[in-house]
């Protein structure tokens, strides 16, 4: 019975070739093919210059004098007490911009503040803040009165204590992730643009993921936090640009630092330091990229990567996370 089947099956695929090939369609088909073998052939080279241009000529460049660049000798970071925020503060005072550090400690901040000015002989500020509250925005802009800001880096964010499934996220963590991740970059943005729009100049910086490329389980509010970043960056990006003022959205995909549970810096995950010093080559070049060269190279092939593979594979990734984090609590 199943010999019969195969050897029908072979004599209507014969006979759908032959149908073909008569009545012209095969190469009219064989037209559709090459078109999309073409179309995906382009968007692959182009995408793949404009990853060399923004990651690797850029490297070969002087480094511009970002102050004078933006318009203003301040660089405001948020969530600048450790990870890629205290990143982002050392280099741009490497760059000799002033920096406002903001976080929840002081300590922690402080330290930071100390090392930035003995290392970079530039200014330093330390603004106080749970981003996890809404009523701290009057306070952020008396505090930020009077400084003319030419960067904003907005970095804060919350993750997940470990991948879970959406009803065992507690509401607090909720809650946080709406505020932190998404509440602020509005809010801070709310408070800088107006004067960056004034002189005509400025660059905001906002923290986005890889993990909002497309939706992903077990992270899946905070996910849908960063595809919120990114697609008010974009837009922003555009209304702004007629005013000097550029917005950038960076996609990351795995750097080392306290959110990524302990992960070592390796080829495919990069520390901070090195993650934000290719980064901020990337401004001014590109409104939209992951910020490092191989997390670039990443999102050129996962581009291609169908919805239920990314979300299937992820899945599994992240399960396996919640697995490794469980038992070193344990
Ligand atoms: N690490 C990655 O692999 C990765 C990948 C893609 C995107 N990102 C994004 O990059 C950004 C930075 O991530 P990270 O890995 O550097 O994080 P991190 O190491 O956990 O650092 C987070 C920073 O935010 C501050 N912070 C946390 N909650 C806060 C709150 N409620 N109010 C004020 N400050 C708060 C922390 O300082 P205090 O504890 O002193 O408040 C700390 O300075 C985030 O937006 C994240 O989503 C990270």
């Amino acid at each position: 019975m199943a010999a019969l089947s195969v050897s029908q099956l072979s004599m209507s695929w014969m006979a759908l070739l032959s149908y073909l090939d008569k009545s012209g369609l095969k190469n009219g088909l064989a037209l559709l093919g090459f078109l999309w073998a073409a179309n995906v052939s382009i968007k692959f080279a182009f995408n793949f210059l404009v990853g060399l241009r923004i990651h690797v000529l850029s490297q070969l460049t002087k480094r511009k004098d970002l102050a004078l660049k933006y318009g203003g000798k301040w660089a405001v970071v948020t969530g600048a007490s450790e990870g890629i925020g205290k990143a982002f503060a050392c280099e741009l005072a490497r760059t000799g911009m002033n920096i406002v550090l903001m976080s929840r400690s002081t300590q922690k901040m402080e330290k930071v503040a100390e090392a930035i000015e003995k290392e970079f002989k530039v200014q330093t500020r330390i603004i106080q803040v749970d981003f996890g509250l809404q009523d701290v925005y009057a306070n952020i802009s008396s505090s930020l009165e009077g400084l003319e800001i030419g960067i904003l880096v907005n970095n804060v964010g919350v993750m997940y204590d470990y991948p879970q499934y959406f009803l065992d996220v507690p509401d607090k963590k909720l809650y946080d992730l709406i505020n932190v991740n998404m509440t602020s970059v509005i809010m801070m943005t709310r408070i800088v643009l107006p004067h960056m729009c004034k002189r005509k100049r400025g660059a905001i910086i906002n923290m986005s993921s890889s993990a909002g490329l497309l939706p992903t389980p077990q992270i899946a509010a905070y996910a849908a936090t960063k595809e919120f970043v990114d697609s008010f960056s974009r837009a922003l990006a555009y209304e702004y640009s007629s005013q000097g003022v550029e917005v950038q959205s960076l996609r990351p995909f795995y750097i080392a630092t306290a959110m990524t549970y302990g992960t070592k810096p390796n080829v495919f995950v990069p520390s901070p330091e090195t993650y934000v010093k290719n980064a901020l080559r990337t401004l001014e070049l590109s409104t939209r990229n992951t910020g490092y060269w191989n997390h670039e190279i990443q999102a050129l092939f996962l581009g291609f990567c169908p919805e239920w593979l990314w979300m299937w594979g992820g899945s599994i990734l992240n399960q396996q996370i919640r697995r490794n984090v469980l038992k070193t609590r344990r």
